[in-house]
């Protein structure tokens, strides 16, 4: 049996423009999903959360499913419109999504076995904090481990990042390297992805993270919906957000928290105008700004996680709490995916 743990994911800047090539600074959550392996004839898999959506099935049907997902990819690649496999992973309250999770990991590890799998979570679902990615790369690590595959880390979110495609089509990648190598990161799509940790040189204070609910869209039709803004209304926000991501470092570097407050708040109206706020989420940002703070929405946005900051994280938590929200105590740039039990 094999246990392994890998954490969620925030963005402190570059959301949506990352899709599009621009860098993002991504940390790692102290909220972890764990998954437990097991060698089996078959496949199964039971999820605490929703112990009604559990299922099983033969290893060749999940490696079917995920062939079937991943052929799906291709054709709406060409079309540039993901429905159809979105509609195909969802179906059968989302078992085809776990099998080819199952069937891609099989298939990529090079495993003909079939394995039992479960699932327990601290991190909420589609809240913009990485919740499939690190299910994702939790899931390869602890299946390589259980029959003895010698994976690298790299490897793990390469398989990873093919697992998040038939959710989230064209993700950037970025969820997943967060996930799989933890701390802080810059990251940067492209042939190879840039991925450099920032850990080392930055100490990540006085974040607060406001959970306002689950969204009503998935990350793959919010990602969607900003490729089909007009073009030139899209790129001119998207290269803004990468401006300020080049310049977060510096202000991250020298403390400069006058300016960091401001782009974090710019970058908040940036994917508010890409159409990704909402009611609630404006909200909270104009509040927590009237009182000399700074919040973002995080991940695809339409609702699910807002990073908030201030000086005084005290005033910064009354004020949210005021609204209604709890804020969430979650530490930044922790481990990334790891091993956490194998005998
Ligand atoms: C989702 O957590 C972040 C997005 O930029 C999508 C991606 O990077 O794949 C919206």
């Amino acid at each position: 049996m094999a246990t392994a743990s890998a954490p969620a994911k925030v963005h402190l800047i570059g959301e949506h423009a990352v899709v599009y090539g621009e860098p993002a600074i991504i940390a790692s959550v102290g909220l972890r999903t764990t998954v437990v392996a097991e060698k089996a004839g078959d496949v199964k898999f039971a999820d605490s959360k929703w112990p009604d959506k559990g299922f099983a099935c033969s290893a060749n049907d999940a490696i079917g499913i995920a062939k079937k997902a991943s052929g799906l990819w291709n054709e709406c690649n060409e079309r540039r419109d993901f429905t159809p496999l979105f509609n195909f992973v969802k179906a059968d309250s989302s078992r085809n999504y776990r099998k080819a999770l199952v069937g891609i990991a099989l298939s990529r590890l090079g495993i003909t076995g079939g394995v039992h799998l479960s699932a327990v979570s601290d991190i909420p679902m589609g809240a913009g904090i990485g919740s499939s990615a690190a299910f994702a790369v939790a899931i390869v690590k602890a299946i390589a481990a259980e029959y003895g595959k010698h994976v690298t880390d790299e490897q793990v979110n390469g398989i990873a990042y093919e697992m998040e495609k038939i959710i989230h089509g064209t993700p950037s990648g970025g969820d997943n390297s967060a996930c799989c190598f933890g701390g802080l990161l810059w990251f940067q799509r492209g042939s190879p992805n840039i991925i450099r940790p920032l850990q080392q040189a930055h100490k990540l204070e006085n974040f607060a993270l406001v959970y306002t609910g689950k969204p009503e869209k998935s990350t793959g039709e919010l990602v969607q919906l900003v490729r089909n803004l007009d073009e030139g209304f899209r790129n001119e926000r998207v290269r803004k957000i990468g401006q300020m991501t080049h310049e977060m470092i510096g202000v991250l570097k020298s403390k400069d928290y006058s300016r960091l407050k401001e782009i974090i708040n710019d970058t908040h109206k940036n994917l508010a105008e890409l159409g990704v706020s909402t009611e609630e989420m404006e909200r909270i940002a104009s509040e927590v700004k009237a009182i000399g703070g700074a919040a973002k929405l995080c991940g695809a946005g339409g609702g699910g996680m807002m990073l908030c900051w201030h000086e005084d994280v005290a005033k910064l938590k009354e004020t949210v709490a005021s609204l209604g929200y709890a804020p969430m105590k979650a530490d930044l740039a922790v481990e990334g995916v790891r091993l956490e039990k194998h005998f």
